[in-house]
């Protein structure tokens, strides 16, 4: 498969999914902007392979955003992958955390799809990577659960208004991931509980039925074929990458 001619916005693209993402549409020929809240880790990556260049914006504001789109020029395929999680006891939860994971994780969704679909003049991609905290609840994050359901129905709600046109809109729905947020979640779980890092970690890779972290690449794989021949058919669709977790 090529995309040779085709041009993506990935946001998050400094590090995990979003520089794996990065790199392997560069690999199939598609000229990739790639933007994230700190330039260094973008730089780095887009000096990793041809076809990748880095322009820095923090997704929960919409002038940044308007400004990433601006300097990025036309799209044709927008993968909305920035995110971020914080985990809390419900009962500890602090509106400061509750807002922020909303704005990064949903708003910033809402923000980077909303004004890549009014740039697109015709056939299009709007992905997003949600997460099995779109599909299912986990405890300690429910911030992040709720922005992850809310980007499930925000896609779903889309779909129905671009089903008329070349343009689809899906969701990408991992489940613990081989990334750094994920070396986070259990340096987290170390230190509010004192349990050891391989335990941390084989509590998380527990939920997965396949008994292993999902990695990088088997979303890359996923985003590309929502992006290859033969996908014109599949929007609206939040689709699970968990072992069979949800
Ligand atoms: N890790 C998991 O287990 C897991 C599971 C399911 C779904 N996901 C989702 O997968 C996506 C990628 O996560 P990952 O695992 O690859 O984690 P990661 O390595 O921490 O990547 C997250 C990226 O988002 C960027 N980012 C965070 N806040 C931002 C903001 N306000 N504006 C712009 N960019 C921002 C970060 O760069 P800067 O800090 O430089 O801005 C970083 O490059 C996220 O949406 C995450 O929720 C992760």
């Amino acid at each position: 498969m090529t995309l040779a001619g085709r041009r993506i916005l990935i946001t998050g693209g400094g590090s995990g999914v979003g520089a794996d993402l990065a790199k392997g549409f560069a690999g199939l020929g598609a000229d990739v902007v790639i933007s994230g809240r700190r330039p260094g880790p973008l730089t780095d990556i887009a000096s990793q392979a041809d076809g990748i260049s880095a322009i820095p914006a923090d997704v929960t504001s919409e002038d940044e955003v308007a400004a990433l789109y601006e300097m990025a020029g036309p799209v044709d395929i927008v993968i909305a992958n920035a995110g971020a999680s914080v985990s809390a006891p419900f009962g500890k939860t602090t509106l400061a955390d509750w807002n922020a994971m909303l704005a990064v994780n949903l708003t910033g969704v809402f923000l980077t799809l909303r004004m890549g679909l009014n740039q697109m003049t015709g056939w299009g991609r709007l992905i997003s990577i949600a997460s099995t905290a779109g599909l299912k609840g986990y405890p300690y994050v429910a911030p992040y659960v709720a922005a992850k359901h809310g980007v499930v129905g925000l896609t779903r709600a889309l779909a129905l208004e671009v089903a008329r046109t070349e343009i689809t809109v899906n969701a990408l729905c991992p489940s613990f991931l081989d990334t750094e947020m994920t070396d986070r979640s259990v340096a987290n779980i170390v230190e509010k509980t004192g349990m050891e890092p391989q335990a941390a970690r084989a509590s998380l890779v527990a939920h997965n039925p396949q008994k292993r972290l999902i990695q990088p690449g088997e979303v890359t794989s996923a985003a590309m074929w929502l992006c290859g021949p033969g996908s014109e058919g599949i929007n609206g669709q939040a689709i699970s990458i968990s072992g069979g977790e949800v």
